[in-house]
């Protein structure tokens, strides 16, 4: 899809299926198993006196922070023996493995091996583009960027404070939790949120699919009740989606607004961890910074996190299963050819094996 273009306009050159001319979905097969994206990785204040491994995207990957301040992400598996740089020091602008003393630089080149007259050509980890941005570091899974790490439209990051992570499991594959942002029945079904108009989908970017919708609440929970008394009865919604995991949603109430992302990690068992983290808009003031920030940010850290684990808890199992997309599910069946689309492109980023020589 060329990214200018608006979903629900006509693609003739798609497959047809059945008298609804419905574009055809991809086969699950068509997925990356690991995207290419942006994921967050942990809190830059981790970093302050040691290296931190995790397992991530089907691989063990480490951070640190060289002595002059340069972040990295690279493999955490020692090209040597295998043994976990995770659990090594940083000293200057290296990282020494805990094992034989190897060294390696930020770019996961080795650059000392104790003994050795040459570093072997395989000395070396795959390094992955790593930024910090509201005291997480992220990481960008591929050898480079496909795209700077993304903000809300007509927003600066700078503008804004993020809250502390939070996350919870959904226990389908990333894709279908993914396309949520594009499931148009669920938003009434599963969210109480009526839409009063078709909504708008668009791709602004390239990596980049937007639907933007205005709907009311009509829900009967608390947290509906309490958001229509204190932010109003309506909500513009804008929901972003870059590389296909990482969301960026805003919700503009009539007397307040939201703002955060949602990572969609892909779990080696097929489920996927959903990591999340609320914004809000920096107070100009000390005493705004020091005390309504974190407040606002605890109260929106909350509600979200409790709005979207009910959502995982509530819709458990769900699958995918293309042939039982129809036609209201339209906008959805395109944006998983967007999905599939992009995931071509990725498979070339599968995790590298543990060393075995
Ligand atoms: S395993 Fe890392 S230096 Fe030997
Ligand atoms: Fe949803």
């Amino acid at each position: 899809m060329n990214h200018s273009s608006k979903i629900g306009d006509e693609d003739r050159s798609a497959p047809m299926t059945g008298v609804e001319e419905l574009p055809q979905a991809p086969p699950a097969a068509a997925f990356a198993q690991y995207p290419a994206s942006w994921y967050p990785f942990c809190h830059v204040d981790e970093l302050r006196t040691k290296p931190v491994s995790k397992r991530i995207l089907g691989r063990d990957l480490v951070a640190f922070r060289t002595a002059s301040g340069k972040l990295s992400v690279i493999n955490a598996r020692c090209s040597h023996l295998g043994a976990n740089l995770g659990c090594g020091h940083v000293i200057g602008e290296s990282l020494q493995c805990p094992f034989h003393n190897w060294k390696y630089g930020a770019d996961g080149r080795c650059t000392h091996v104790p003994g050795a007259t040459r570093i072997p050509d395989f000395a070396r980890q795959d390094a992955y583009p790593a930024v910090e941005r509201h005291g997480y570091v992220f990481f960008f899974n591929g050898p480079e960027a496909l795209f700077p790490l993304p903000f809300f439209f007509d927003e600066r990051a700078e503008d804004y404070t993020g809250g502390q992570l939070f996350s919870f499991d959904s226990d389908c594959p990333w894709y279908v939790t993914s396309a949520h942002a594009c499931d148009i029945q669920h938003f009434e079904a599963v969210h109480d949120r009526r839409l009063l108009a078709k909504p708008v989908i668009d791709c602004p970017a390239p990596f980049a699919m937007r639907n933007r919708y205005h709907a009311e609440l009509i829900g009967d929970t608390l947290l509906d009740r309490t958001l229509r008394l204190i932010a109003g009865p309506e909500v513009k919604i804008t929901i972003t989606t870059w590389g296909g995991t990482m969301a960026l949603i805003s919700g503009d109430f009539t007397r307040a607004h939201s703002r955060f992302l949602i990572s969609s990690q892909p779990l080696e068992n097929g489920n996927t961890l959903c990591v999340g983290i609320v914004f809000t808009r920096t107070h100009q003031n000390p005493i705004g910074r020091l005390l309504w920030d974190p407040a606002i940010l605890f109260v929106r850290r909350i509600f979200t996190h409790g709005y979207l684990k009910d959502e995982a808890r509530r819709l458990r199992q769900t699958c995918y299963n293309p042939a039982g997309l129809i036609a209201p599910d339209r906008p959805m069946i395109e944006y998983y050819r967007w999905l599939a689309g992009l995931s071509q492109g990725a498979a070339q980023y599968a995790p590298t094996q543990p060393p075995s020589r």
